[in-house]
């Protein structure tokens, strides 16, 4: 996420505030070190070793515009800098839903005069749309989707630079966020939300969880509201998503620590303390101000209660009324989304990305196996959570976090999941955002968003990021796809082959690594791969998050965008532009793949309502005008 309209830092900022990057960073150096890298990564990149197997990789990748197979149903589209979205040719787009919209009768419509009222604020479509899902039910279409953070200048048009006045504000803010589940419906090729569907729902920062797996109950969960540890209230900071093979939802909270402050000393020791630096809670907060105003979010007087947060939560779609459940198997982090797959014999994988500069990417593995039909409660409380290790010969490792393996108890491994990764050596990478994984073939994809302080900085556990393997480049301001394959086609396996699928870059202002790989073209410019999703037919989607100044470094690269790439030929095309300052998030299909829902998160400018409204968040459907399937 990055929020580009507001005064206030944004979160890569604060990043860069604490961590400040020094002013000599022997460049040239650099330069030559990843230039050989490349060297090396050119060499080797394909999977296996001779020429029958090299078309894997970026060495034997296609220069997008030279060729002409028919793999991309699409004619590609030019970058854009103006304040709304562009499709390709023969395609359309409309709006689905805005931040403020109702899902209920009754509820007003939303006034951008004050944006809304805070009781109003949970039966609406909440702010900062991120990862989402369809569900197909009975029939009917369902959409859960994140609500990921607020802007507080736009969302509290009334108090002063966003700041919240009172609990009432700080209520609202709650409310914004969390996660939507509600039906829609097509009529004429125009969809719209189904308004009181029994499926709608609101899950905001208020609402009640249970908390289930090896942390559930243990001393450093409970707090004097629940002594049991076992029941917490919200979901926070709902990042990307995942689904899991019996039809739930995964929300990831991925920042959750900015919503927690102090108004006196906070007591801490040992895990704990270091986790409080780890996970970047502070007294401040980050300007949501909730310490201020409810007690909960108050670490002087609740110091446990951040770490009821950080984890990824399964929800029901079918049901409205379940209680979601924090799985905790599955580790405390900041959780970019939840990629689920099945291994050979049935049991279930989740493949998991934190991002934050120097932070890991992570697996679990269910002890049981997934069986249609059968008792699935469980599945995500029982198994091994493991980290990568990438290795620079192209090879990897999953690093099982066991207390042997790290000197901790079950239960803190899930709570602090970072130092148990950081216990094992697990390799830094630079920001793991979305995995996807490639329902086609057995392999998986990180978007490795940027780093720009690679080799400069260690994490915020002191582990070290050296510029090597997944990682090549030191001022890495434009990301890359890291991909892997597990042996034995199974993703259950210990281990795996790698590869960078692009290198992000900017060959119109460098030479060498810095120009990407050579999947990469002038008519194909990007930064900041960021959500990703590969669909039925195989075609990967990539959606960036990144800078739209579209100068200097960035020239060329436009607005923030999604783009279609091929996995088998390394080709990559644009297919869509959003609105200045936006975020292009989260992405799904109708159960007939007819359209496509994509999020557009925090446009600059008054997109889609026009000037003089507020700008607001939404989801907008893609159809083909000839109504085949979309891609
Ligand atoms: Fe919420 Fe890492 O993006
Ligand atoms: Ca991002
Ligand atoms: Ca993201």
């Amino acid at each position: 996420m990055t929020d580009t309209r507001q005064e206030r830092p944004t979160f890569d900022e604060w990043d860069e505030i604490n961590f400040p990057r020094p002013q000599e960073n022997e460049f040239d150096r650099v330069v030559e070190r990843a230039i050989s890298r490349r060297g090396f990564l050119g060499g080797v990149l394909a999977f296996g070793s001779g020429a029958a197997v090299m078309g894997a990789g970026i060495l034997n990748s296609v220069p997008a515009r030279a060729a002409q197979d028919s793999r991309f149903a699409f004619k590609p589209i030019p970058i854009s800098t103006d304040n709304t979205v562009h499709v390709p040719e023969g395609y359309r787009w409309q709006r689905l839903v805005s931040w403020g919209d109702p899902l209920f009768s009754g509820v007003a419509e939303l006034d951008h005069a004050t944006g809304g009222s805070p009781a109003d604020a949970e039966k609406i479509f909440g702010e900062n749309t991120d990862g989402m899902e369809m569900f197909s039910i009975g029939g009917k279409q369902v959409i859960a989707v994140n609500h990921e953070y607020t802007n507080n200048d736009i969302n509290l048009p009334e108090a002063t630079d966003g700041i919240p006045r009172d609990a009432q504000d700080v209520l609202k803010l709650q409310n914004l966020q969390g996660v939507a589940v509600f039906e829609i419906s097509e009529t004429d090729g125009n969809w719209s939300v189904v308004k009181d569907s029994p499926f709608n729902r609101r899950i905001t920062h208020n609402t009640p969880m249970r908390i289930a797996g090896p942390a559930a109950g243990h001393d450093l969960m409970k707090t004097e509201a629940d002594p049991t540890g076992t029941e917490s209230l919200g979901t926070f900071n709902n990042c990307g998503s995942g689904r899991t093979p019996w039809g739930t939802y995964l929300t990831c909270e991925e920042n959750f620590n900015g919503y927690f402050g102090a108004t006196g000393d906070t007591q801490l020791e040992g895990l704990t303390a270091e986790g409080y630096k780890r996970y970047g809670i502070a007294a401040e907060g980050w300007g949501y101000d909730y310490h201020k105003w409810d007690e909960r979010f108050d670490t002087s007087k609740n110091p446990h209660e951040p770490h009821r947060a950080g984890w990824i939560v399964e929800i029901d779609p079918t049901d409205a009324a379940s209680t979601p459940v924090k799985r905790t198997a599955l580790g405390r982090i900041k959780h970019e989304n939840a990629a689920a797959t099945l291994a050979p014999d049935g049991r279930v994988v989740v493949y998991m990305g934190d991002d934050e500069r120097g932070e890991f990417i992570y697996k679990f593995v269910s002890r049981d196996i997934y069986v249609p039909g059968g008792d699935t409660s469980t599945l995500l409380d029982e198994g091994q959570l493991y980290v990568a290790r990438f290795d620079d010969d192209m090879t990897g490792k999953w690093i099982a976090l066991t207390p042997e393996a790290t000197g901790m108890s079950a239960a803190e491994i899930a709570i602090f999941t970072r130092t148990a990764g950081s216990r094992v050596n697990a390799t830094t990478m630079d920001r793991p955002e979305w995995v996807a994984v490639n329902p086609l073939a057995c392999e998986a994809y990180c978007a490795l968003t940027n780093n720009s302080r690679r080799g400069v900085r260690a994490n915020a556990g002191g582990d070290w990021t050296p510029v090597g393997g997944p990682n090549p480049r030191e001022a890495n301001e434009y990301g890359q796809i890291v991909r892997w394959r597990p042996a034995d086609d199974d993703h259950a396996s210990d281990t795996f082959e790698w590869d960078l699928y692009v290198m992000a870059g900017n060959p119109t202002v460098h030479e060498g690594p810095y120009a990407g790989s050579e999947n990469v073209n002038e008519g194909n410019l990007f930064n900041s791969p960021d959500g990703m999703a590969i669909d039925s037919t195989g075609l990967i989607w990539i959606q960036t998050d990144g800078d739209d100044s579209n100068e200097g470094e960035f020239a060329g690269q436009g607005n923030n965008q999604m783009l279609a790439g091929d996995p088998v030929t390394g080709r990559i095309e644009r297919f869509l532009t959003g609105p200045n300052g936006s975020e292009v998030t989260g992405l799904c299909w109708s159960a007939d793949r007819r359209t496509m829902f994509v999020g557009i998160q925090h446009p600059a400018a008054p997109f889609p309502d026009g000037e003089g409204k507020l700008p607001r968040s939404s989801i907008i459907a893609i159809k083909r005008e000839d109504n085949a399937p979309v891609g």
